[in-house]
């Protein structure tokens, strides 16, 4: 058993930039690397049976080391690093985002549980609920992400669980998350909410009365399009369940991502500094351009749920959508085809911009905005560099 620091809730502030840069590294001894090596095995061997048998007893528990599926020193460095950035109790990795949300929601759900879910979630979100939970009987009932504290009346004795987004994939509406955890709070419901776009440096929802937060690691915190990692960090109350759950389906956080988002890590905040002001300077700047309806960026008034934001949230990420007036699916081919310094890509949340077309998919409450919605990722570049690519190819979308 490794011992392991700094996996409580959170009762001491942690100074973000210090943790960035000091945790989750090798322990102390002389002449030791800055950094963890990467640790690859399968199989860990014991000395008496009496210790084998000691550890396979405590495999679920983080910093067991067992069998290289649990994890080893490298997992458990990285795990305890963003249970302390997230104030978390602990934090389970998993090899994908979306393998965060699936295990989290298979460990709260069984046969004849009633599971709400955001209408804006994320894509795969939705073709999980949609699938695999419908097909293991979980009666999915999607809601209106703005619906704050009425949520309340949407809960029954059957519900298990809360699935939603800080903002809504594709469409960035922000919910208000603490009246959504308020509400399941006085129910007894588990609240499931994917941070990705948030970050521990701009958010602290398990400390707004969320219960789990996810994300994918495959974003921001690795943040150089380089590494598939998921991250549930949960609550006393979720740990459990939510590691063993993870355990049995056997899913397994490769060694090479593990290091790859510790280093991520290390430039986290001063990445997100530059791009929170990048990202705000470009949504500023769309809504000037003629050809643009409306800006949806969380830290701008016409994005909905922007109160919440500017009461919750520190500072905004680089993705963010534009409706543009035109319908013309032609034209918006062009246009996206047309830019140079952005690429046409899904996962978003590294050092590149990208764009890409979305067509919200809403069954609770529909998505009436006229106009197409382009979703823009705000990477490292030059902005003049940025602005200059666009402005080159919006007048492909004029009438
Ligand atoms: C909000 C959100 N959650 C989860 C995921 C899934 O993460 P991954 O690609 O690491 O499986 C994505 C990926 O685009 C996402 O945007």
């Amino acid at each position: 058993m490794i011992e392991l620091e700094g996996t409580k809730v959170r009762d001491t502030p942690v100074n973000l930039s210090d943790c960035l840069v000091q945790d989750g590294r090798p322990d102390r001894v002389e002449g030791r690397h800055v950094n963890m090596p990467i640790e690859l095995g399968s199989t860990m061997v014991f000395d008496t049976l009496a210790e084998f048998e000691r550890a396979r007893d405590a495999r679920y528990e983080s910093g067991t080391l067992y069998y290289g599926r649990y994890g080893n020193a490298a997992t458990y460095k990285l795990e305890t690093m963003l249970a302390k950035l997230e104030g978390a109790e602990a934090v389970t990795l998993t090899s994908s985002g979306v393998a965060a949300v699936s295990t989290t929601l298979m460990a709260l759900t069984r046969p004849g549980a009633h599971l709400l879910v955001a209408d804006n979630v994320y894509g795969n979100t939705r073709a999980f609920c949609d699938g695999l939970l419908t097909q293991q009987g979980v009666e999915v009932e999607y809601f209106d992400p703005m619906i704050g504290a009425g949520i309340a009346e949407l809960i029954r004795e059957t519900t298990a669980a809360i699935m939603f987004e800080s903002p809504g994939s594709g469409t960035f509406e922000m919910p208000d998350i603490r009246a959504i955890a308020g509400a399941a709070q006085k129910a007894d419901v588990a609240t499931v909410l994917d941070n990705t776009w948030g970050t521990p440096v701009f958010s602290q929802p398990l400390a707004w009365g969320v219960d789990i937060v996810v994300y994918s690691g495959s974003k921001y915190i690795s943040g150089h399009s380089d590494c598939m990692l998921g991250i549930t960090a949960s609550n006393a109350a979720y740990a459990k369940v939510i590691r063993k759950t993870v355990m049995q389906i056997g899913d397994k956080t490769g060694g090479q991502e593990i290091l790859l988002a510790l280093r991520g890590l290390r430039t986290l905040k001063l990445r997100l500094d530059h791009i929170d002001r990048a990202g705000r300077e470009m949504a500023n700047w769309f809504a000037t351009q003629s050809q643009v309806k409306t800006v949806l960026h969380p830290a701008l008034p016409s994005c909905p749920g922007h109160e919440n934001w500017a009461r919750d949230f520190t500072g905004a990420a680089g993705l963010f959508g534009v409706i543009f007036h035109t319908t013309n699916e032609s034209a918006v081919r062009a246009f996206v085809d047309a830019l140079h310094h952005f690429g046409i890509g899904v996962s978003w949340g590294g050092f590149e911009s990208l764009v890409l077309p979305v067509t919200p998919v809403r069954t609770a409450t529909g998505w009436s905005e006229p106009g197409q919605l382009v979703r823009f990722n705000i990477g490292l570049e030059d902005l003049e560099s940025l602005k200059a690519d666009l402005l080159a190819a919006l007048p492909l979308l004029d009438p």
